[in-house]
């Protein structure tokens, strides 16, 4: 017995040791290697506007020292502990003092994984400077973002296309400007890439198909030309695609269908003509559809109706003709449909006022007639969120009508109103005004008659 408890008395011992170690690992380390504490402080003395720092926190990240605005750390594998994310700008942050210029000493933190800058070049001007390419190629940087800065200027370096480890690229609201690189196009870990409000000019090149992981892509509010590539379809995990407000000309390409993923589609302030993709009902992820500011000059799409999770539909100011297709009455999530400032003509599809989720509904300045169909619940619901002025062949009932002014014409009269087309020629003028005329003579008789007939019943 007491051989056989000996033989097991390692065995013991070693999982009582297993038992007594922490549920997380402590960093074996608990010093930054000197080379990497000296880069950093450096790179706070250039950038934050508290000039202490090297005396107020000697030690980065040492454990059991005072927390590090804006600096997280990590343990590493040899035993020291590394730089892993730096923050500016924002408080808690540490602010920028106004003299800061990007630190393209960040790129020698081998360890850094994260870097952020918002609102943090204000005044002085400086540029997205980065070292040699060797330097950034050991550079582990996934997320780099530089939001906000109105003092950075320049181009976006090529040498960026080096930082391999990229997964996250926000350089927007700067005021950057050259093309976009072709070299970001290499970088095939992004999973967003947000360029977004800049100075960007030229192509949205086809190479755009190799980031096959990408997730959201926006280039809005820049001057990028040229047509969208079709290469774009290649993009199969894109949920968000902004490409507002820049030159873009030229048809959707057909391959956007294969966006199956897609949930925000914004295309609004660019030249895009011509017809929509045949089968733009593939993209059954979509909730916005945002494309103002257009000359499509095209019918509205009937397909449109078959993307049923649609929640915004913004189509205004584009040239738009034709009818309002009875399909977007199926369009159930529907809260806002935007259609202002086009040439659509006829009636108002009834189906509209069912849709229980709208709250926000414009039609005004087209050429709609008829009666619009909506009852006084709808119109109640939807208040100053409904717009339908600008429609001189449009009319409300005047039973519906509540004293809502909608700045749409009550009916002549509910009962005889016909789709008035514009383009009705006078002689089908005529026969409406002597049918309403009739119409009059007779309502008055009947009414006579009811006078007559109760004041009979009172003498009785
Ligand atoms: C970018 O802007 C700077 C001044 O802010 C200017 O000197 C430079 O020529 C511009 N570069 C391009 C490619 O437009
Ligand atoms: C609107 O809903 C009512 C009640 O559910 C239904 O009877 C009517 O057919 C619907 N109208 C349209 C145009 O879908
Ligand atoms: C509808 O669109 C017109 C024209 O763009 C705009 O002036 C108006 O404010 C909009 N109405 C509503 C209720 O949003
Ligand atoms: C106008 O409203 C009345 C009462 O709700 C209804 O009977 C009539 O059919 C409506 N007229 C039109 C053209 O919608
Ligand atoms: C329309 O006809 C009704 C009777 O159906 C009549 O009471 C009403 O005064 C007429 N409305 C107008 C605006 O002429």
């Amino acid at each position: 017995m007491p051989s056989l408890l000996l033989s097991f008395l390692p065995l013991l011992t070693l999982s009582l040791a297993l038992l007594s170690l922490p549920a997380k690992p402590q960093p074996s380390g608990t010093t930054m290697p000197d080379e990497e504490s000296e880069t950093l402080f450096r790179i706070m003395n250039s950038m934050s506007s508290d000039q202490d720092w090297r005396s107020s926190y000697p030690n980065p990240c040492s454990p059991g020292s005072l927390s590090w605005p804006g600096v997280e750390c990590k343990p590493g594998d040899d035993n020291y502990i590394h730089v892993s994310r730096l923050d500016f700008g924002t408080p808690p942050n540490p602010s920028c003092k106004t003299t800061a210029k990007f630190p393209d000493l960040i790129f020698s933190l081998p360890f850094l994984q994260s870097a952020f800058f918002f609102n943090c070049f204000t005044e002085t001007r400086t540029t997205l400077s980065v070292p040699s390419a060797g330097l950034l190629s050991s550079s582990s940087l996934q997320q780099l973002s530089l939001r906000s800065n109105p003092a950075l200027i320049g181009i976006i370096p090529p040498l960026i296309s080096s930082l391999k480890s990229l997964q996250v690229l926000t350089l927007s609201q700067n005021k950057l400007n050259g093309s976009i690189p072709p070299g970001i196009f290499w970088l095939t870990s992004l999973v967003h890439l947000d360029l977004s409000y800049n100075l960007l000019v030229g192509m949205v090149p086809p190479q755009i198909g190799n980031l096959k992981s990408l997730i959201g892509l926006d280039v809005s509010y820049n001057s990028l030309s040229g047509t969208i590539p079709s290469a774009i379809g290649q993009l199969g995990q894109l949920q968000k695609l902004d490409l507002s407000s820049n030159l873009l000309v030229g048809p959707i390409p057909e391959t956007v269908n294969q966006l199956g993923s897609l949930v925000f589609l914004a295309l609004s302030n660019n030249g895009i003509t011509g017809e929509f993709p045949s089968r733009i009902s593939k993209l059954q992820s979509l909730q916005y559809f945002i494309m103002e500011n257009n000359p499509v000059n095209a019918p509205l799409p009937v397909e449109l109706g078959s993307l049923a999770r649609l929640q915004e539909l913004r189509l205004s100011n584009s040239g738009y003709s034709g009818t309002i297709p009875r399909s977007f009455s199926q369009l159930v999530k529907l809260s806002t449909l935007s259609l202002q400032n086009n040439r659509l003509t006829g009636e108002i599809p009834s189906g509209l006022g069912n849709l229980s989720q709208i709250f926000h509904l414009n039609l005004s300045r087209n050429s709609l007639s008829g009666v619009v169909p909506f009852n006084a619940g709808f119109l109640r619901r939807l208040g100053k969120n409904l717009d339908l002025s600008g429609n001189p062949g449009l009319c409300l009932n005047q039973t519906e009508s509540n004293g809502i002014n909608l700045g749409v014409n009550l009916c002549k009269n509910d009962s005889l109103i016909l789709p008035l087309q514009t383009s009705q020629s006078p002689s089908m003028i005529l026969p409406i005004m002597m049918a309403s005329w009739l119409h009059q003579i007779t309502t008055w008789l009947v009414i006579q008659y009811v006078i007559v007939v109760n004041l009979t019943y009172y003498l009785m």
